[in-house]
């Protein structure tokens, strides 16, 4: 059995992109944590801040964080603000190498663009909130135990990077 590749990383990093291509490369299943919520609660992540809030958001984020975590040999993709969380950090640990995909707030505009649903970013000044948040959660995103910059090619590219990444980890004997 093998550890689990959990991707972590901002809004608009590629990870559900990254994590379904490496999945396939790795022969694994591939989780989309935010389609668990999804799954699970029968509305959409949009619904859901709307309805009840970001602190219900979180509640459900950890309940799917607590079912994935058990599971091995996964390659698993999760919302950008999975590790403000102490126990989601812990869980996610426990069977998981994680690994943190970076790219810098005017590339993150770029790639998310016009679209909306993502609730943190419906705002008018998407560049300030983009930086804002980001400086916000640096020190979370220092939980992850390797980091892949995902500027230097496409989603191919990167998921070939992380694979490589985390083999290495894993070989070394350092998860
Ligand atoms: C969030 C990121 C989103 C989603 C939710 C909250 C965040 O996932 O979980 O809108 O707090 O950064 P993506 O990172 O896949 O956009």
């Amino acid at each position: 059995m093998g550890k689990n590749v959990v991707l972590v990383g901002f809004m608009g990093t590629g990870k559900s992109r990254v994590g379904s291509i490496l999945a396939r490369k790795m022969r694994r299943r591939f989780i989309d944590l935010d389609d668990e919520i999804v799954r699970q609660s029968g509305i959409s992540i949009k619904e859901i801040f709307d309805r009840y809030g970001e602190d219900r958001f979180r509640e459900l984020e950890s309940e799917a964080v607590r079912r994935v975590s058990s599971m091995e040999d996964l390659v698993i993709s999760t919302g950008g603000g999975v590790l403000i969380r102490e126990e989601n950090v812990e869980m996610l640990k426990q069977n998981g190498v994680l690994v943190c995909l970076e790219a810098s707030a005017g590339e993150i505009l770029r790639r998310v663009g016009g679209r909306t649903h993502r609730p943190l970013l419906n705002v008018e000044d998407k560049i300030g909130a983009i930086e804002e948040k980001i400086e916000e959660r640096r020190r979370f995103y220092a939980f992850a135990d390797l980091s892949v910059d995902t500027e230097k090619g496409g989603p191919d590219m990167i998921a070939a990077e992380v694979f490589k990444a985390f083999s290495d980890y894993v070989k070394d004997g350092r998860d």
